[in-house]
């Protein structure tokens, strides 16, 4: 078992039609036809949307995604359309509802892995592989790759797990050249993100991007952008191979929800319980500081 451990309602506003509750986002479609992306607090860990929430959240996601998209915007169009709320919506959805192009997306998780740890160190283990691209001997957990890597995966349902597709499925599924741009746009975009990120003390380990085609043909970035819930950051100067790195991400909701503290039991059938405040506060200072550390400025 696993997803929602309280499935939300969502806001009714009108003028929107509500179209799905995602594991973070709430999709509305607006009387022009475009999308209504509003991201929450929530926060999922081990495949669960946690009953807590993370204050603010939202907002930075939200706020670092623009920033990444204009710092990306020569490389790849993106589905913004606009930052105003929509007439009638609640006053709290400032800073964290985006007008998106409603795309027709790509059923492909782009990831660009430019270091090895979590999935890809597991099937780097059993076959020296990731995503069946062959690899170096010799390479730990938190080693850098000779050269970032294109390893897609399938998008799952909420609570189940994304699985690792290799290339030549993924050129199956949405044919040989949408396939050929994805890894194109992908690489580029992880390498644009990965020189900004070290810049500024940061390593991007990995990245998980998503693409939707605009008419039929063009390539668009789509959903969030270069966030810590679609990426790995690691703090450049602890960076140490053959260990877990540190991350700013949600590590202290991972660390408590797995110690005897929370009384959880990962393989058991029942949802997890509610974070202590202190772990909610940690982990809000984390992404405030990925947010001031990547971008430079102030969150306020
Ligand atoms: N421009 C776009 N057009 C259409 N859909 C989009 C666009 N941008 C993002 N999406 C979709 O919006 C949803 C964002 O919600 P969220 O990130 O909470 O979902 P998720 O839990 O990752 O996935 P799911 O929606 O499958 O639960 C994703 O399904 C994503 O594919
Ligand atoms: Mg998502």
């Amino acid at each position: 078992m696993s997803g929602f451990v309280e499935k939300p309602e969502p806001i009714q506003v009108p003028g929107l039609v509500h179209l799905h509750t995602g594991k973070v986002r709430e999709l509305y479609q607006n009387e022009a036809g475009d999308l209504v992306m509003v991201a929450s607090d929530r926060i999922s860990a081990f495949d669960w949307v946690l009953p807590t929430e993370i204050p603010d959240k939202g907002r930075i996601l939200t706020q670092l995604s623009l920033w990444w998209f204009d710092q990306l915007a020569d490389l790849v169009p993106n589905h913004v359309l606009g930052t105003e709320l929509p007439a009638g919506a609640p006053a709290d959805w400032a800073g964290r509802a985006l007008v998106c192009k409603s795309l027709q997306m790509v059923p492909v998780e782009c990831v660009a892995r430019g270091y090895l740890t979590g999935s890809g160190l597991v099937e780097y283990k059993e076959t020296r592989t990731v995503c069946g691209l062959a690899l170096p001997e010799g390479l730990v957990d938190g080693s850098e790759l000779p050269a970032p890597i294109f390893t897609p995966a399938t998008k799952a349902e909420v609570g189940e797990h994304d699985e690792n597709v290799s290339y030549e499925e993924v050129a199956r599924q949405v044919g040989a050249d949408t396939a050929a741009q994805l890894r194109q746009a992908t690489l580029a975009v992880y390498s644009r993100g990965r020189d900004i990120a070290r810049d500024r003390g940061i390593i991007l380990a990995d990245t998980k991007f998503e693409f939707g085609l605009e008419n039929n043909d063009t390539l668009v970035i789509a959903d969030e952008v270069l966030t810590p819930d679609s990426s790995r950051f690691w703090p450049a100067d602890q960076w140490q191979p053959g260990r877990a790195q540190p991350s700013y991400d949600k590590q202290f909701v991972r660390d408590w929800l797995t110690s005897p503290e929370s009384g959880w039991d990962r393989a058991s059938e029942q949802p997890p319980p509610p974070l202590p405040e202190r772990v909610v506060e940690a982990t809000r200072a984390k992404y405030v500081e990925a947010y001031e550390r990547l971008t430079g400025t102030t969150w306020s």
